[in-house]
């Protein structure tokens, strides 16, 4: 959408000239203002205090399965591209780097950007936070379930054939990144 029609559509709602005229003093809503809200509304979009959290924090404990999903998650080398505070979100990163894994010609992967052979099926690796309530899974959408998502990663990227028991382990972990909603969503 161009700027203009952000700006004519908004200064058209009664109810958002109200809203922006309150945080901005405003009377006319200009594309900046906008702008600010987006980021202030993203900036919110945290959801801290998962389990996971609590038990890095000595707070809890984890149950066994969980505790052994989350070794399991370590020790088959997940964490080298789901690290950091997010379990990802800080590089992009090749699907198929042990076994090649099917793209499609026009994927938006970082060769439609960069133009380096390199980059075909890199993708920023995702975060992993409340992970269980955002399928469907990869940046289209192809993956249904956090099974086969788990089991997909785990061949193609590490070159392990994982045992249902081992896939349900390491999903017993990713439940537990599941965070407190943000105050943000609540209102209204
Ligand atoms: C070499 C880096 C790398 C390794 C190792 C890796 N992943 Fe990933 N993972 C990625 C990338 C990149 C994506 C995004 C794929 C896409 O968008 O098409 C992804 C996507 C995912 C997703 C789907 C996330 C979403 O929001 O769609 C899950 C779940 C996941 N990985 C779990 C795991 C697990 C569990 C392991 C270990 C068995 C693992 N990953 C190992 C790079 C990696």
């Amino acid at each position: 959408m161009s700027i203009k029609e952000v700006e004519d559509r908004l200064n058209n709602s009664p109810f958002y000239r109200k809203k922006f005229r309150k945080v901005f003093g405003t009377d006319r809503i200009k594309f900046e203002h906008v702008a600010q809200a987006i980021a202030e509304f993203e900036k919110a979009l945290i959801t801290p205090d998962s389990k996971f959290d609590k038990f890095l924090r000595g707070e809890i404990k984890l149950s066994e399965e969980e505790l052994e999903g989350y070794k399991l998650f370590k020790k088959l080398g997940c964490i080298s591209c789901h690290n950091g505070v997010n379990l990802g979100g800080n590089s992009f990163q090749k699907v198929g780097i042990i076994h090649p894994y099917p793209r499609h010609k026009n994927t938006p992967d970082r060769y439609q950007i960069t133009k380096n052979e390199f980059d075909k099926n890199v993708f920023r690796v995702p975060s992993l936070r409340n992970i269980d309530c955002t399928h469907p899974y990869f940046h289209d959408g192809s993956v249904r379930t956090l099974e086969e998502a788990v089991q997909i990663m785990a061949y193609y990227n590490l070159g392990f054939k994982l045992s249902e028991n081992e896939i349900q382990k390491i999903i017993a972990f990713l439940k537990t990144l599941r965070g407190k909603l943000p105050e943000i969503l609540k209102e209204n």
